[in-house]
């Protein structure tokens, strides 16, 4: 199958909704990464993403759709908090998990009972998703295992000959994905961060932060249990005695003969000016818009050496990814 990447206008988007409309499988983009969408009422299709990105089928999609309106179709009843959260933080980076009704297919969900909902901030998203007129599910466009795209040509790089079309929508805002919280009454749980921070929630519900409960007691994301983001090369995190630490690790590598890149801050980029170092921002915010597509530009790399973020307000958000993308290596 040959892969076109499209510019998002009219055309793309009859183009995008002829293709959903057959059981195709789309890529496009959200302020977040990009997705690889399908019809959510269409078994076959959801069947195609799974096989697209080599994704377990334990782990459920996100439905992603135009408008807060629409939830009601989806979903079995909205609680007073559920109905706060909507509200107040979509469209945007967050998906809130719902008891699902019988329209949205089971594969969507992995056979269970909970659908997470998301609208898109992104206007290329939602007017992708109005085009189609269906419930897109949709995961990050990546090959499972592999780090999130932020542009399209990590989709391409990622899913050429595999799906018919990505529409192109430059590179994406925040750079990690949506916040996923579930409901429990009065309760909500964060069960993957993102840019919608547990401060942010913590102002309008009861929020029961994931590292302060028993993980045990409740259901997790599926999707929490793999390897996630990983880049070819090893990698580890500075987080203590960060300036040391990474020139020891650095000259460590180097004696062994191998090529070792630093992933710094912006202001500590001086203390390592003799060595091959790439900044990642000057805060979390910065440091995720750009984490995804610096681990794909550099793992050809045998070692990269992070330095911690522990500034701006993605900093629980960024490490979550970080950690994941270095198999829990840090200093
Ligand atoms: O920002 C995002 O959320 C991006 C863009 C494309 O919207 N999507 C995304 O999808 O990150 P994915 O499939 O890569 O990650 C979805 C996460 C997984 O960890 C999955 O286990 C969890 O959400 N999830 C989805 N439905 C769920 C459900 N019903 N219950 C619990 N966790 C769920
Ligand atoms: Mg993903």
């Amino acid at each position: 199958m040959k892969t076109e990447i499209q510019k998002p206008n009219r055309k793309t988007y009859k183009l995008a909704a002829k293709l959903i409309g057959d059981g195709q499988v789309v890529a496009f983009p959200t302020e977040t990464v990009y997705g690889l969408g399908a019809s959510a009422l269409n078994r076959d299709a959801v069947k195609k993403i799974f096989e697209a990105k080599g994704r377990p089928q334990d782990n459920p999609l996100i439905v992603h759709l135009a408008k807060k309106k629409d939830i009601k179709k989806y979903v079995k009843n909205m609680s007073k908090t559920q109905k706060i959260l909507v509200k107040t933080f979509m469209p945007g980076p967050i998906s809130i998990i719902f008891d699902k009704n019988d329209k949205i297919c089971s594969e969507v969900c992995a056979g269970g009972n909970t659908v997470a909902i998301r609208i898109p901030e992104s206007k290329v998203a939602r007017k992708f998703i109005a085009y189609t007129k269906c419930p897109i599910c949709a995961p990050s466009a990546n090959t499972s295992k592999r780090p999130s795209p932020t542009i399209a040509q990590h989709v391409f790089d990622d899913m050429n000959t595999k799906i018919p079309l990505i529409i192109d929508g430059g590179a994406t805002d925040i750079g990690i994905e949506s916040t996923v919280v579930r409901c429990d009454g009065n309760n909500v749980y964060i069960l993957r961060p993102g840019k919608i921070s547990k401060e942010m929630i913590a102002k309008k519900c009861n929020l029961v932060a994931i590292d302060k409960i028993d993980t045990s007691k409740i259901p997790q994301s599926p999707g929490t249990k793999y390897t996630h983001y990983k880049p070819a090369c090893d990698m580890i995190i500075v987080k203590t005695d960060v300036i040391n630490n990474i020139n020891k690790l650095y000259q460590n590598a180097i004696n062994e003969n191998k090529k070792p890149i630093i992933f710094c801050k912006q202001q500590d980029q001086k203390y390592f000016a003799d060595k091959n170092t790439i900044v990642l921002g000057k805060d979390s915010e910065q440091a995720s818009t750009n984490l995804f597509g610096y681990l794909r530009q550099y793992e050809n790399n045998d070692l990269i050496i992070a330095e911690y973020f522990d500034n701006g307000e993605m900093v629980e958000a960024l490490f979550n990814r970080m950690i994941k993308s270095a198999s829990g290596n840090i200093v």
